[in-house]
């Protein structure tokens, strides 16, 4: 890498993509951005804008070309998008960007997929890279499948590494921060839910995307998770840190799993996406959805901050923009 490196960034408009960019740019790195004619582009004028989607090619090859690093973050999730989209811009979306980096002169690819492509297996409390985990709903079937792409290219055409960030906690995610932090400070917002979670704030996962693509070895996954922590203990935490009172009533899992047939059909009859999506989404909000990042610290020297640290800037953001 030269003294003052080149990295191209897709989704460089959203929460992690636009935090990522602020970091680079801060760390001396040129950025060239993706961004969707439409997209918010924040205060990020230092980034060098290619203008476009992950459908088009042409556009993608002038971002990447000349890149030493391609972070390739754009992705979809079932809040915004129906299936057949999201299998779209995930999996196809990377294909392209596979394709662009091929073709042109690009470095190495860093991949972020998710954590929900790897479970707990059998009575293990904790999922690491290996357990691959059979994917639930279109979300995680379109990141398994940009996955086998991506480790595909690494094989036999260039240098690529995939990182798994787990629910990622900050300012400016106005969908799973916003919900955690009305359930702890909103004495509105009654629910908590059974299950856990890992919860990694977005500066760690910023710090875990550097470092995949400074030392990271090609063809490897990296789980890239934080605290764990059951929801309940989670909104608790979440509300002494803000000095808010926590929310009390619990949401029995057997009622989450009752809201996923009731999902699938608001979904079919109003075309409204109402999380959990369907069944099996429903059952997995109900479990412990633990990981361990230990492979990512000793590889990477990568390391989490309890949520505490995170509230701050993510309560200043909620009480300025949510609230
Ligand atoms: N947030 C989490 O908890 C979490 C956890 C694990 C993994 N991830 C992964 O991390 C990545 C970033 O997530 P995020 O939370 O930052 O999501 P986000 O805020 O929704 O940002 C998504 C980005 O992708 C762009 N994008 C979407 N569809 C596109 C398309 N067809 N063409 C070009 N760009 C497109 C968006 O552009 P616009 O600005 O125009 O919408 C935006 O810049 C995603 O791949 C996500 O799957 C997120």
């Amino acid at each position: 890498m030269t003294d003052s490196p080149t990295a191209a960034v897709t989704g460089a408009t959203g929460f992690l993509g636009s935090r990522l960019c602020e970091r680079l740019l801060a760390d001396g790195w040129a950025v060239h951005g993706l961004s969707r004619p439409t997209s918010d582009r924040g205060g990020l004028e230092e980034v060098e804008w290619h203008v476009g989607n992950l459908a088009d090619e042409e556009t993608l090859r002038s971002l990447v070309d000349g890149a030493d690093v391609v972070f390739h973050l754009a992705g979809i999730g079932l809040w915004s998008a129906g299936p057949e989209t999201v299998w779209e811009v995930n999996r196809d979306g990377t294909e392209r960007v596979l394709a662009a980096c091929r073709d042109g002169d690009a470095g190495r690819i860093v991949f972020t997929s998710t954590a929900g492509t790897r479970r707990p297996q059998g009575d293990d409390d904790f999922a690491d890279e290996t357990d691959v985990a059979e994917p639930i709903g279109a979300y995680q079937a379109s990141k398994a499948a940009a996955e086998e792409l991506v480790d595909r290219y690494a094989q036999a055409e260039g240098e690529a590494v995939t990182v798994h960030p787990t629910s990622i906690f900050g300012p400016g995610d106005e969908e799973f921060t916003a919900q955690l932090l009305a359930m702890g400070v909103e004495p509105t917002m009654p629910a908590h839910l059974p299950g856990g979670l890992s919860i990694v704030g977005v500066a760690d996962v910023i710090d875990g995307l550097v470092a995949a693509a400074e030392r990271g070895t090609s063809g490897e996954h990296y789980i890239l998770g934080g605290e764990n922590l059951t929801f309940d203990r989670a909104v608790a935490r979440i509300a002494d840190a803000a000095d808010g009172s926590p929310a009390r009533i619990r949401v029995p899992a057997t009622a989450i799993r009752a809201a996923g047939p009731v999902a699938e059909l608001v979904d079919a009859v109003a075309d409204r996406r109402v999380f959990p999506f369907d069944r099996e989404m429903a059952d997995l909000a109900t479990q412990r959805l633990f990981y361990t990042s230990r492979k990512a610290n000793e590889e990477l020297g990568y390391e989490y901050r309890p949520l505490e640290a995170h509230v701050p800037d993510a309560m200043d953001w909620y009480r300025e923009n949510v609230q």
